[in-house]
C-alpha cells in the first residue's frame, strides 16, 4: 500500500489508523497526504467500498481516481452518497440554463456556451483566474463545503499544464511557528471569507471597480477540528478577506492572512496532481486541504472541460458563525463588464 514515500501511516502526526482496506489499494502521493485509489468500479461501489473511500478521504484528504467511466449523471448521483449537493442555480444569469444540464455540476473549465475554448478576456476567463490561487471551495459561503469531486471531460495535450495542485492545511496546522500556534490556539479567530475578494486577487485590473461588500461576507472559525480525523486544520485560504475577533477586525489582519497562507502554501505542504486521461477524478475534503488549478500553457488553446460537485459539510462547524437564514451570495461574473 505504501510506495514513493518514507513515511508509513503510524508515523504521520495524529493521524488515524487506516483500516485494512480490503476491496481498493492505495499508493501514497506525499509523505504527509493526497493518494490515488485504485480497485474502485464505480459502476458498482458497495456500501463496504464506499466506507473504504469515505476512511481514506479522512485520511489523506485527497483521493485520485483513473479512468472512472463516469457520465455526468453518474457523477452527480455517486457524489450524493457523500451527502447534500449544492447547486449553481444562484450564479446563473436570469433565465440561463446550466452549462451541462444539470444544476449539480458546477463549471471549472474552459469552454465557452458554443463548447469552444473560452476567449481569455471574457468575463468568464478573468473570473476563472481567482481558480488559480489557493483556495478551498465555498468558504464565502454561510453553509461550507465538504467534499468537492472533479472529473475530466477534456484535458489539454500533455506538456501543456493544467493540473490542480493540492496543500496540506493540518499538516500547516501541526508545524506552526510555535508562538503563532499559541496565539491562534488562545484566539478565537474567525476568518471573514469573499468570493469577490478572491476574484479581484486573482484578475486585479479587470474587477478593480467591484466592491466586495456589494455581496455578504460570510465567517469560519481559522483554527477547527477535521471532525473526521480528529485532527486540527488551518481553514484559511484566498477567499480570506480579513480576520475578526468578536465580531471585530483584528489589528494587522491582512498581514496575518497573508502570513497564515503563505505559511500553508510552502512547497512542502504540496502535491501536484496531473490529469491524464477523460474520466479521471479526484475528491477532495475542502475542511483539511487548498487546492488551485495550475495553469499552463493551454490556457487560450486548447479545451480543458473540469465538472465538479461539492458535497454541503454536515459537521457540526458547517455553518460557522454565520446565519443560517442568512443570504447566500452569487457572485454573477456576467455582470462585469472590462474595465475601461
Ligand atoms: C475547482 C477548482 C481547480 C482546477 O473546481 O474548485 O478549483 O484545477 N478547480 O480546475
Ligand atoms: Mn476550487
Amino acid at each position: 500500500m505504501k510506495q514513493a514515500s518514507n513515511y508509513s501511516g503510524s508515523k504521520m502526526p495524529g493521524i488515524i489508523e487506516t483500516p485494512s482496506s480490503e476491496t481498493i489499494k492505495v499508493r501514497e502521493l506525499h509523505p504527509t497526504f493526497a493518494a490515488e485509489i485504485t480497485g474502485v468500479d464505480f459502476r458498482d461501489v458497495s456500501e463496504e467500498q464506499f466506507a473504504e473511500i469515505i476512511a481514506a478521504m479522512a485520511k489523506y484528504g485527497v483521493c485520485v481516481f483513473r479512468n472512472t467511466g463516469l457520465t455526468d449523471e453518474e457523477h452527480v448521483a455517486f457524489s450524493q452518497r457523500f451527502g447534500e449537493l449544492d447547486n449553481i442555480r444562484r450564479y446563473l444569469a436570469e433565465g440561463r440554463k446550466p452549462r451541462y444540464n444539470l444544476y449539480e455540476l458546477f463549471d471549472a473549465g474552459n469552454l465557452d456556451q458554443e463548447g469552444e475554448v473560452l476567449d481569455p478576456d471574457s468575463p468568464r476567463a478573468h473570473n476563472n483566474r481567482g481558480n488559480g490561487l489557493w483556495h478551498v471551495d465555498s468558504s464565502f459561503n454561510p453553509r461550507r463545503a465538504g467534499f468537492s469531486l472533479l472529473r475530466a471531460c477534456a484535458l489539454p495535450p500533455p506538456g501543456h499544464g493544467g493540473n490542480t495542485d493540492f496543500a496540506d492545511s493540518r499538516t500547516a496546522f501541526d508545524e506552526l511557528p510555535q508562538d503563532l500556534k499559541q496565539e491562534l490556539l488562545t484566539h478565537e479567530y474567525v476568518g471573514a471569507h469573499s468570493m469577490a475578494h478572491s476574484r479581484k486577487l486573482g484578475s486585479p485590473a479587470f474587477f478593480k471597480d467591484m466592491d466586495i461588500f456589494s455581496l455578504p461576507l460570510h465567517r469560519h472559525k481559522i483554527v477547527q477540528e477535521h471532525e473526521p480525523s480528529g485532527r486540527m486544520n488551518l481553514y484559511i485560504g484566498t477567499h480570506m478577506h480579513h480576520i475578526e475577533e468578536n465580531g471585530a477586525e483584528i489589528p494587522g489582519s491582512w498581514e496575518l492572512v497573508q502570513k497564515l497562507n503563505d505559511h500553508a502554501t510552502q512547497d512542502k505542504y504540496q502535491t501536484t496532481v496531473e490529469w491524464h486521461d477523460i474520466g479521471d477524478m479526484i475528491i477532495w475534503d475542502n475542511r483539511c486541504v487548498l487546492h488551485r488549478a495550475g495553469g499552463g500553457t493551454f490556457e487560450g488553446k486548447y479545451k480543458r472541460d473540469l465538472r465538479r460537485t461539492t458535497v454541503h459539510d454536515d459537521s457540526p462547524t458547517a455553518w460557522g458563525v454565520n446565519d443560517e437564514k442568512s443570504a447566500w451570495p452569487a457572485f454573477i461574473v456576467e455582470k462585469h463588464k472590462p474595465a475601461a
